[in-house]
């Protein structure tokens, strides 16, 4: 055993792996002593977002905790995350923490359904096709695309039989053996939702949209031919009356133009909001693992699976290009601040549910 899976944040892993997989609501955790209550409020100061979304009016619907609370706290996590012992682990468990209460906190007061039979069909539909389902190790995985999501469905495939080993080289195919929790009848489905392990993963908001924006438009002619050539045609002004549109050349900001006017319930999936894909709120997720602590989360939630010691999750692919955060910055700073402005609320619930910081665009820290 790695200290790592002795520490007491990840203590809900020996607890899944030796008993039930479902925990018991009272079974006192200890981490409810070190972070109670206000987070929405301390997620908000803390992502420097208060003002945008004062300025959109979005807290009119939300109870603000009363401040006097949360000065304590933010010193407290100020104060574990210096003097904690191993950093890492503390932070990505207190942000686990954070995440956790956020969620129940914003969905509680959201008029949001809360189990998927009170979503609309479009968006039940779209949640069902996304959660992927393992009968033998009991689990449901709410994939989100740009969200190593490939090589979650390597790791179902193995675990299915389907597959040999999480690296045999094979390109993969996104639908071919793998079980969709939209092909099973609902009672099938409310079986599932209620006694199986439930995970999704979450990135940087910001970040995911141009992982799909470099992938789509930079590699993919399908994708080029089929958005790319409507994108220039609607928002680059000045193109030569009929010159052939390749689609191959769509510009970061034309991208987000498009994004602005299209519909969250109806987008392409790889850059559907994750809160559209998933519905944090009507299903209520066991753990929600981040792609910035992308391995030790998969090892956590390969762990409470009971999966065999012997499969690990895969080594990041070798053409793997990272996205830095000079290159994020880079493309955020070329966009007009006033489409800043108008792409984040957009996207809001996943900045705030996930507890991702509303990235600085501002022009001082864009001459940097
Ligand atoms: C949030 O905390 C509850 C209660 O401790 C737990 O049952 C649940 O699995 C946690 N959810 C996530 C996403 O971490
Ligand atoms: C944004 O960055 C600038 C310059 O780095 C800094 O002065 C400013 O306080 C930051 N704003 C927020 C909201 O973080």
């Amino acid at each position: 055993m790695s200290p790592r899976r002795q520490d007491p944040g990840r203590s809900r892993g020996q607890e899944t792996r030796s008993g039930s997989v479902l925990r018991s609501p009272g079974s006192g955790r200890r981490s409810s002593a070190v972070l109670p209550s206000v987070l929405t409020f301390l997620v908000i100061v803390a992502s420097g977002g208060l003002l945008l979304m004062i300025e959109k009016g979005m807290l009119n619907s939300m109870e603000t905790p009363s401040p006097r609370g949360t000065s304590p706290r933010l010193d407290l996590l100020r104060q574990s995350r210096r003097t904690g012992s191993g950093g890492v682990d503390l932070e990505s468990q207190i942000l686990q923490e954070i995440r956790n209460r956020t969620i129940r906190a914003m969905c509680r007061q959201r008029n949001s359904a809360h189990n998927i039979w009170s979503l609309s069909p479009l968006q039940r539909k779209t949640l069902l096709q996304h959660v992927l389902v393992n009968d033998k190790y009991r689990f449901l995985y709410c994939y989100v695309p740009k969200v190593a999501c490939s090589n979650w469905k390597r790791v179902l495939k193995v675990l299915s039989g389907a597959l040999e080993s999480v690296d045999v080289s094979v390109k993969m195919d996104h639908h071919s053996d793998l079980l969709f929790l939209s092909s099973l009848k609902p009672e099938e489905i409310r079986y599932r939702l209620l006694h199986y392990f439930k995970f999704m993963f979450v990135r940087e908001p910001m970040e995911r949209l141009l992982s799909a924006y470099r992938n789509k438009f930079g590699e993919i002619q399908s994708y080029q031919k089929k958005y790319g050539v409507e994108i220039i045609k609607r928002y680059r002004k000045g193109r030569g009356k009929g010159s052939a549109v390749t689609g191959d050349d769509v510009t970061f900001v034309e991208f987000v133009r498009y994004l602005l006017e299209e519909d969250v319930e109806r987008m392409n999936e790889h850059w559907m909001p994750m809160y559209n894909l998933c519905q944090p709120c009507a299903v209520s997720y066991d753990f929600i693992g981040s792609y910035e602590h992308l391995e030790a989360d998969a090892e956590f939630v390969l762990q409470s699976i009971k999966a065999p010691a012997s499969l690990h999750f895969p080594q990041r692919q070798t053409w793997y290009k990272p996205i830095t955060t000079e290159t994020l910055h880079y493309y955020l700073c070329t966009l007009p601040q006033k489409l800043v402005q108008e792409l984040l609320p957009k996207y809001i619930l996943d900045f705030s549910l996930f507890a991702y910081p509303l990235p600085n665009t501002t022009s001082e820290h864009c001459r940097h």
